[in-house]
């Protein structure tokens, strides 16, 4: 028997209507979809940013990293759970998404505490490792071919306590449908093979949006 409830578009509006999503939040959604079709569906649902920021707020996590802006729809969520303190990282390669970003970040309060990199991700993780930066909490949603590296990289990124959250982990549910062997649903199976077998992480995976995994260094371990 199936333990999990079938998603439909009622209960998925149901479940809108049952978690907060600011006025900003909103309109910052909706202008995506206005400005760039379907492709604003990469972002992560009103559901997964909810979920993030309760995260956020839970871990009372302060130092964030985030790798895949896009319209800063996912920073925004984590924004709006940070303290005064509080502050993220977010990159994303893209000029010109990111550039709507702020106008939403400074139209919702939280434009202090965001820096934006545009630049490569793999480059960042690399400079921010030689700085020897740390994070208490990392995000990860660009491009799935680096999901391993980036993985790889923010071992050495994240505090001893801290989590990281990896975005699309199910691919539309197309990871488990044994007919379909095209790259990225390869790409995204490896991953997810990788990540399991690491015995420096505890993870769990969860089918929430297009799935995510989340995971956090192993007690006591040295790298
Ligand atoms: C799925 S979207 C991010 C959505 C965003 N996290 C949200 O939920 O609102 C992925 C983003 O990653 C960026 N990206 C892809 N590959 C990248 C790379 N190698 N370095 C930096 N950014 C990259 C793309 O430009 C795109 O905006």
């Amino acid at each position: 028997m199936l333990k999990n409830i079938h998603s439909s578009k009622d209960l998925e509006n149901y479940i809108y209507q049952n978690i907060e999503e600011t006025a900003v939040q909103k309109e910052m959604r909706e202008f995506s979809f206005k400005e760039f079709g379907d492709i604003a569906s990469m972002q992560i649902s009103p559901q997964q940013a909810s979920f993030l920021n309760f995260l956020i707020k839970i871990g009372n996590y302060k130092n964030i990293l985030e790798l895949g802006t896009f319209m800063g729809y996912s920073t925004l969520a984590m924004a709006l759970a940070l303290d005064k303190e509080g502050k993220i990282f977010t990159v994303d390669k893209d000029l010109k998404t990111t550039s709507y970003a702020k106008k939403f970040w400074d139209k919702a309060g939280v434009k202090n505490q965001i820096t934006m990199i545009n630049s490569d991700a793999i480059e960042t993780l690399q400079n921010f490792i030689k700085q020897k930066l740390l994070f208490d909490f990392i995000f990860i949603d660009a491009d799935k071919s680096g999901y391993k590296t980036y993985f790889d990289n923010c071992l050495d990124l994240i505090s001893e306590n801290g989590l990281i959250v990896f975005d699309n982990v199910l691919w539309k549910g197309k990871v488990a449908d044994l007919s379909l062997n095209d790259k990225k649903t390869e790409i995204i199976r490896e991953f997810n093979k990788y990540i399991k077998k690491d015995n420096r992480v505890d993870t769990t995976m969860i089918s929430i949006g297009d799935g995510m995994t989340l995971c956090k260094k192993k007690k006591n371990l040295i790298l």
